[in-house]
């Protein structure tokens, strides 16, 4: 059978537009910097949270010379603690749970933003400079006072910091 050249040719093409296509999408899946919710996390008891000790007293604790923690609870309709004072010029990893709904977590202006999972832990780290004050939206539809489930992230200066934790005896 004879096969034109030109045919080749789109053949070729075609083929190689299917792999290129097979190429993204898996570097779209587990390429750098892609993870699910929870994907690095213990799951916790979303019904026992009172007996769990990262969420049982929802809080901010130093981790590392610049480095700090956030464990965050989300609920119907709102998030504790709030506000979440953190330390300017510092590593934060937020770790946010739900205590009954799905919630979305996001701090207003800013790229940090994760949907939160009941049993789930997301967590996310990002870098905090001067002291400024943001507003944290739930965007998750969760009920009847979705609209009103807000928070604040309260960046403060070492100074204030510590003296809101009492010394600032964090780790
Ligand atoms: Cu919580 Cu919407």
């Amino acid at each position: 059978m004879h096969i034109h050249a030109y045919e080749k040719l789109w053949l070729a093409a075609s083929i190689l537009l299917i792999l290129l296509l097979i190429g993204s999408v898996t570097y779209g899946a587990v390429g750098p910097g892609v993870a699910m919710v929870a994907d690095s996390e213990q799951p916790v008891d979303a019904q026992a949270l009172d007996e769990d000790e990262r969420f049982s007293e929802p809080r901010v604790e130093q981790v590392g010379e610049n480095e700090y923690a956030a464990y965050i609870v989300a609920y119907q309709f709102g998030f504790e603690p709030s506000p979440i004072v953190v330390p300017e010029n510092s590593t934060v990893t937020f770790y946010v749970t739900s205590r009954d709904v799905i919630h979305g977590f996001e701090v207003v202006g800013t790229n940090a933003n994760t949907m939160v999972v009941p049993g789930e832990v997301s967590d996310l780290t990002v870098e905090v400079e001067e002291p400024q004050e943001y507003g944290l939206i739930c965007n998750e539809y969760c009920g009847a006072g979705h609209h009103v489930m807000e928070g604040k992230v309260h960046v403060v200066s070492q100074a204030e910091f510590e003296e809101r934790n009492g010394g600032g005896d964090g780790a």
